[in-house]
C-alpha cells in the first residue's frame, strides 16, 4: 500500500501560517488559472484520506466539503466522535498510525493520502510514508507550520521529477528509499 503526501509549502517550508491561515497559498498564483498542479490525476488514485484533526478542522470551515464521494479518516487523540456536521463524511481514529495503517492495509487498500504537518510527520516517523510531492510556493512567510520535523533517524529519497509551473510553482516528486 504506498502511503503518500501531496502537498503545497512556501519556499520557507511552512503549510500554513501559526493561526493557521493559507490565505498565502488560496491567493498563489493566477486563481483563474485551471492548472490544478497534478492534484486530480493524484487524487483519482487515492482509495482513502488520512487527515489531522487540526486539518479537518480547517476543512470544516470551506464552504463546502471538498473530499465528495473519498473515504477520509481523522487522525485524533482528543476528538471522541466526529462532529454532526462531518457524520456520513469522516470517520475517526486515534492512532497509533501503525496500527492505522496496518487496518488499512489488511482491507486491500492501495493508496492511503496523508494531510496535515503533525500527520505527515506521524508517518515518516514510524518509516510508513512511501512517496511524497511536494509544491513550493514562492513565497516567504517567515514563521508558520511546518511540513517537517524532527526524525528518530535520516531518511533518504529518491528524486523521481521536478517540475516547475509558469506560476513559479515547483514541484518535486520523491519516492523514499526502502
Ligand atoms: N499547505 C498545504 O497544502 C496544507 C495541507 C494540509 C493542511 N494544511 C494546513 O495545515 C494546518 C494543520 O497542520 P498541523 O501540522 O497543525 O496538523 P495536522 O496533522 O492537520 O493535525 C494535527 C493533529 O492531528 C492529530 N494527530 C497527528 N498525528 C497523530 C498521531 N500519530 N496519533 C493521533 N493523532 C495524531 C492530533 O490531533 P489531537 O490534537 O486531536 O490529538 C494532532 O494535534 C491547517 O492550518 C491546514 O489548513 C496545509
Amino acid at each position: 500500500m504506498k502511503i503518500s503526501v501531496f502537498i503545497a509549502t512556501s519556499l520557507d517550508g511552512f503549510i500554513a501560517r501559526l493561526n493557521g491561515d493559507i490565505d498565502w497559498l488560496l491567493n498563489a498564483g493566477d486563481t483563474n488559472d485551471p492548472e490544478d498542479y497534478g492534484y486530480s490525476k493524484f487524487i483519482a488514485t487515492v482509495d482513502c484520506l488520512v487527515m489531522g484533526r487540526n486539518s479537518f478542522e480547517k476543512v470544516q470551515s470551506f464552504p463546502e466539503w471538498p473530499y465528495a464521494g473519498m473515504r477520509v479518516v481523522v487522525l485524533s487523540r482528543t476528538l471522541n466522535t466526529i462532529p454532526d456536521q462531518a457524520v456520513g463524511k469522516a470517520e475517526l481514529s486515534a492512532g497509533p498510525v501503525e496500527m492505522l495503517a496496518a487496518k488499512l492495509r489488511a482491507e486491500g487498500l492501495g493508496r492511503i493520502y496523508i494531510d496535515g504537518g503533525k500527520t505527515v510527520q506521524s508517518f515518516l516517523r514510524a518509516g510508513l510514508v512511501t512517496d511524497m510531492t511536494i509544491t513550493r510556493i514562492p513565497i516567504l512567510i517567515g514563521s508558520g507550520l511546518p511540513l517537517f520535523g524532527e526524525l528518530p533517524g535520516d531518511i533518504a529519497l529518491d528524486h523521481i521529477e521536478t517540475k516547475a509551473f509558469p506560476s513559479g510553482f515547483v514541484q518535486s516528486r520523491y519516492e523514499v528509499r526502502k
